[in-house]
């Protein structure tokens, strides 16, 4: 059996601490090494990815790295040398998925031996999961965290030439590292990181134990970033953060969210979009900023989770049913053709029927385009996880599925009222169904279908709504 090394474990008691000094900016060069170069030669990775935009942006991050070594990138599991599951651990749903998957590597190991397994992500910065891996998943070589994704080189050299199992899972960073290559998912829509971490601590939520302590990246990095994006042709930026109202806040030198929205709206990308608020400390300058610059998408993703004050107060949300709605007026008035989307979560512990009611008001008060629905999973270590998890599972499906009967009907309110309208659609491709139709997203999120030439990819259109359906739209384009 191969020996063990174990250089970090996940402590969950550090990960919560947020005593601590200024982040540094880190922006030395990636180098690889000749040892690594050799053995990545003609060989192929593969990524999978699971759960949010911040995974997926560490997985370019990880691609890009993988790329300046040599590695090429595979079809699938079964063509690569080199696999990397990178995982979510916001809910357990995600986690049995990877668990699924680790559970299929293995058996491609056996038939396979010289092919390394890696694990990465939210999931392995948690203490039990890392003691798992460890004890009963011994086909995998390498296990990394969500803070030293820039160290990933060095790490696969390590298990390359000394043929152990690497276990290296920091606490916490205390860098914002700049400089590192990436490989971008998509060729027209690009994801740009503005800060990492969340210091929120919603008492359901996993993520600040996960991903560290809010640290914003300097504004000179962000908008140089932007702006080589936009010179290479790039017709959409999502700006990203756990939560992007606190960007800055950390910096010290009065740098905010409105101010750097603004100025990458004004570095001329034909779309901004950002992800995601918190209704919390969602400032009235960034509602003027977004009404004000037309490139900015009219589409703000803003997690209520529930409708209800008590249950807002124990989820440790900081705003109450009537400040959310009060917030909401203020957004519709200012940004024309505002579309809203959101989260919500089912089942919290203690929510009775009429506070679960209230979240179904507030669903109708708002009348979102689009909203994602959970059913509540306690998170080991994490405050709710203490509370009595009281709702049956019979009665969280039931509410569940009354509130996405909701939602349905008020996206499709929403979806009605666009029937006869012609809207902007930046093209993203074919249809998955048909390849003689194109699709792509209208300004406010809505996936649009209409027939037209492959060479419109990549490109934004008018198109003139003919037909609207739950979760997509049907319509003809407009040539001027
Ligand atoms: N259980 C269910 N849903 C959760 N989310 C976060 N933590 C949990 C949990 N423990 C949901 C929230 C959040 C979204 C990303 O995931 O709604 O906004
Ligand atoms: Fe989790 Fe709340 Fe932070 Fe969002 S704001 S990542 S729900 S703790």
């Amino acid at each position: 059996m191969r020996p063990i090394v174990i250089k970090n474990r996940p402590i969950m008691s550090e990960e919560r601490d947020r005593r601590f000094k200024d982040f540094e900016t880190l922006r030395s060069e990636v180098r690889v090494s000749e040892r690594l170069l050799k053995a990545a030669h003609g060989k192929k990775y593969y990524i999978r990815t699971y759960g949010c935009q911040a995974n997926v942006r560490d997985e370019e991050t990880m691609a890009g790295l993988l790329a300046m070594a040599g590695f090429s990138k595979a079809e699938d599991e079964n063509q690569a040398d080199l696999v990397i599951v990178n995982t979510c651990a916001v809910r357990e749903n995600a986690e049995d998925k990877v668990f699924g998957e680790i559970g299929l590597l293995k058996s491609l190991k056996e038939k396979r031996p010289d092919m390394i397994v890696a694990v990465a992500g939210c999931m392995i910065q948690q203490a039990h999961v890392v003691e798992a891996i460890e004890k009963k998943y011994k086909s995998i070589d390498l296990v990394f965290g969500t803070h030293n994704i820039h160290e990933l080189l060095d790490m696969l050299d390590e298990v390359l030439a000394t043929h152990t199992r690497l276990i290296d899972v920091r606490s916490r960073s205390e860098v914002v590292p700049e400089n590192l290559p990436s490989v971008r998912t998509e060729r027209f829509k690009a994801f740009v990181n503005i800060m990492y971490g969340c210091d929120k601590f919603c008492t359901y939520c996993i993520v600040p134990y996960t991903r560290g302590k809010e640290r914003s990246r300097q504004s000179a990095d962000i908008l140089k970033e932007c702006a080589d994006l936009v010179q290479a042709g790039y017709q959409e930026i999502t700006l990203l953060g756990q939560n992007v109202n606190a960007y800055g806040k950390d910096l010290k030198d009065g740098s905010s969210f409105a101010s750097l929205l603004e100025n990458v709206a004004k570095l001329g990308i034909p779309r901004l979009r950002f992800m995601t608020s918190h209704p919390w400390d969602f400032s009235d300058a960034m509602i003027d900023v977004i009404g004000q610059y037309p490139n900015i998408m009219p589409a703000i993703h803003l997690p209520v989770q529930s409708g209800n004050d008590l249950i807002l107060r124990n989820m440790g949300r900081r705003y109450t049913s009537a400040s959310y709605k009060d917030l909401v007026d203020k957004m519709k008035a200012k940004i024309p053709g505002l579309a809203l989307t959101t989260d919500i979560i089912v089942g919290f512990p203690g929510e009775t029927e009429e506070q679960f009611m209230d979240t179904v008001e507030m669903v109708r008060y708002v009348g979102y385009d689009g909203c994602f629905t959970f059913i509540y999973s306690p998170r080991v270590g994490t405050p709710a996880a203490k509370m009595e998890d009281n709702v049956t599972d019979e009665e969280k499906h039931r509410r569940f599925s009354l509130l996405l009967k909701t939602v349905e009907a008020e996206a499709e309110k929403r979806a009605d009222a666009m029937v006869g309208k012609t809207v902007s659609v930046l093209v993203d491709g074919t249809s998955k169904k048909n390849d003689s139709v194109l699709s792509g997203y209208a300004e406010n999120g809505k996936l649009i279908h209409f027939q037209g030439s492959e060479d419109l990819v990549g490109k934004i259109v008018k198109v003139h709504i003919l037909e609207s359906h739950l979760y997509s739209m049907m319509g003809e384009i407009v040539h001027d």
